[in-house]
């Protein structure tokens, strides 16, 4: 079965210079990764999902560091777009940190991830057409660059794995696995846009 061809989060090597482009190539990557988890069981399912929570957590982090703050000033009703899609993303992560802590062989956890599924396709394609095709005409070449910059540095700093080791502080252990991965994303994308 071909279901390692996936790349991490971080592990993009593609010499593309336009973030819109680079969010739409992880877009994909997300979709692939989903199937993946469906089509397989026992070990390969659990590290497929591992693959999943790491990709969706870092994504959903970079655009709300990098993406979503420029598209609330840079075209009109960016504000309100902004917000729509910040809602539907706090729904994935609240969805994810809960099948997270679900085993993967649980026989309700296959609907709950098809659920998520759906919601987060749903949301991908509200990003492409209210917020991203907007950013790519509100803006030049230099900043689409900058931000698609931002973003890689952003994900090949986040942590590899879910759950954090023992370097992780009590804040991150009382967050959660998923919420600490976010957490210290959050954290590499300031650094990488200079804020941090
Ligand atoms: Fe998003
Ligand atoms: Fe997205």
């Amino acid at each position: 079965m071909t279901t390692t061809h996936t790349p991490h989060a971080g592990d993009d090597h593609a010499e593309d210079d336009d973030v819109v482009a680079l969010l739409m190539r992880q877009h994909g990557d997300i979709r692939n990764l989903f199937d993946e988890v469906e089509a397989s069981t026992g070990e390969e399912r659990r590290d497929a999902f591992r693959r999943l929570v790491r990709l969706l957590a870092v994504h959903e982090t970079a655009e709300e560091e990098v993406v979503h703050p420029f598209a609330r000033r840079a075209f009109d009703g960016g504000e309100q777009v902004v917000a729509d899609r910040l809602a539907e993303e706090k729904a994935a992560k609240e969805t994810l940190s809960a099948l997270d802590e679900m085993d993967t062989d649980d026989p309700k956890f296959l609907e709950r991830l098809m659920r998520l599924r759906t919601d987060v396709q749903e949301h991908a394609r509200a990003e492409e057409r209210y917020e991203f095709t907007h950013i790519r005409r509100s803006t030049d070449a230099a900043n689409l660059a900058a931000m698609a910059r931002a973003i890689k540095a952003a994900e090949a700093m986040a942590p590899t794995r879910p759950h954090p080791g023992v370097e992780s502080g009590a804040k991150n252990m009382a967050l959660g696995p998923v919420a600490a991965l976010m957490d210290r994303t959050k954290d590499a994308a300031r650094r990488a846009m200079g804020k941090g």
